[in-house]
């Protein structure tokens, strides 16, 4: 979908880093969404570090001298299990080059090892979230930040929503621009509602319909069909008053719900798919018993744990004949076996799709990679959030602080 001057036919109207005069403005701060898994101080996904790469390899051959932040999970102080460092090492193996991890965020220190540093050498600085100012936007911090780069780059897409001190704060001070990553996440998820090719199907699934309700409205609006899985669709039952037995309901979701079912009875909105049938399990885990239901009423003593073989089906078709499809969320509880059948189907359809497929949030991304399935699609979202909140029709702070083009 990229072309060599960025995605085809569309505008972000940001400056980005292919317009830096890197000869002049050698000392580069990038922001970058470092916020990957660890397990036992190693990095077990090293997506997010990858969708990086392109950004942090043209500035490095552009001779930049690079600094680089991130947060990575929400610590509340100085927590030694989320340093940076295993993630620096990660890099380092990734770009063939030595990587330097300071101690800090910011302070004499790192500025001194951020001065020192040589055309193409790489400084990682810890966990921005160590800093109590980071989440607060703080003027002070942004500016000490600042004083690391000449320029900013932001390619934290999925920070983007996120107006913290070095996500945003920081473009007050310098002159900033978007990086390659967050450049292409936000045309193409912004194309996605603007210009997409028809039919848009939209396929959404997960537990609440809380956390996609303003997804599925906007939607509603601008796509053709939204296909509803996951333990959401039981809100939706609820909703049109069919037994859900022991299947986890959303309680304050049954409204939002009902008015998602009566928006789409109106006039020009997509239209909405239910499941058709179901696979039940007894309990939540991969040795429940399970039973097929050629239906949507969940006898009590059974909980929906997937979509059925007719449903997945459906959907997978309606995939098929896209020209746009957009997948947010797994149909079931595609971590146990016997209750994967319904996202693996529909992750099958969308890898197989010919026309343009769009995947965000982290569990469709891992169902996907379970799948074997991650580099059949044209574009994988490194964004949760702010994938949503984009779609969902809101500005995100960290795109908008970045310099016009
Ligand atoms: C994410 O994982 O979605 C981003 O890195 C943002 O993380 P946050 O939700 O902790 O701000």
């Amino acid at each position: 979908m990229a072309g060599a001057d960025g995605p085809e036919g569309t505008d972000l109207g940001k400056r980005t880093v292919r317009d830096l005069d890197l000869t002049s403005q050698s000392r580069v701060l990038a922001r970058v969404d470092f916020n990957v898994p660890l397990e036992d101080g190693e990095v077990t996904d090293d997506a997010r570090i990858r969708a990086a790469l392109p950004t942090i390899e043209l500035l490095l051959e552009g001779g930049a001298r690079l600094v680089l932040c991130s947060h990575l999970g929400r610590p509340k102080d100085r927590e030694p299990e989320t340093s940076l460092a295993p993630v620096s090492r990660r890099l380092a193996e990734l770009i063939d080059a030595p990587v330097t991890q300071a101690e800090a965020v910011v302070g004499d220190e790192v500025r001194g090892q951020a001065e020192a540093l040589s055309a193409g050498e790489v400084l990682v600085l810890e966990n921005t979230r160590w800093e109590p100012g980071e989440t607060e936007n703080d003027p002070a911090l942004a500016k000490e930040l600042a004083s690391l780069g000449e320029v900013f780059v932001n390619d934290a897409f999925g920070a983007a929503h996120r107006a913290h001190a070095s996500s945003a704060g920081v473009a007050e001070h310098l002159p900033s621009v978007a990086g390659l990553l967050l450049e292409r996440e936000v045309v193409t998820l912004r194309g996605i509602i603007e210009a997409p090719e028809r039919p848009l199907v939209v396929v959404l699934g997960g537990a609440k319909v809380s956390d996609k309700v303003a997804l599925i409205d906007r939607f509603l609006d601008a796509a053709d069909s939204i296909l509803i899985g996951g333990a959401m669709c039981f809100a939706f039952f609820r909703a049109q008053g069919i037994e859900t037995g022991d299947s986890l309901v959303e309680e304050d979701g049954i409204e939002l719900a009902r008015k998602a079912l009566e928006k789409a009875e109106g006039d020009g909105t997509a239209r909405l798919l239910l499941p058709l049938d179901l696979v039940a399990g007894d309990k939540f885990a991969a040795d429940a018993q399970c039973r097929q239901i050629d239906g949507t009423s969940v006898p009590d003593g059974w909980m929906g744990l997937d979509v059925g073989p007719r449903t997945a089906a459906a959907y997978a078709d309606e995939v098929c004949g896209a020209g746009t499809v957009f997948w947010n969320g797994p149909m079931g509880a595609f971590e146990l076996e016997p209750f994967a059948a319904g996202t693996r189907a529909v992750a099958e359809a969308v890898a197989a799709a010919p026309g343009t497929t769009v995947v965000g949030g982290g569990d469709s991304a891992a169902a996907l990679a379970s799948f074997g399935l991650g580099e059949e699609v044209t574009h994988l979202s490194t964004g949760g959030g702010a994938a949503l909140e984009l779609l969902e029709g809101k500005s995100l702070p960290g795109v908008e602080v970045l310099d016009d083009a």
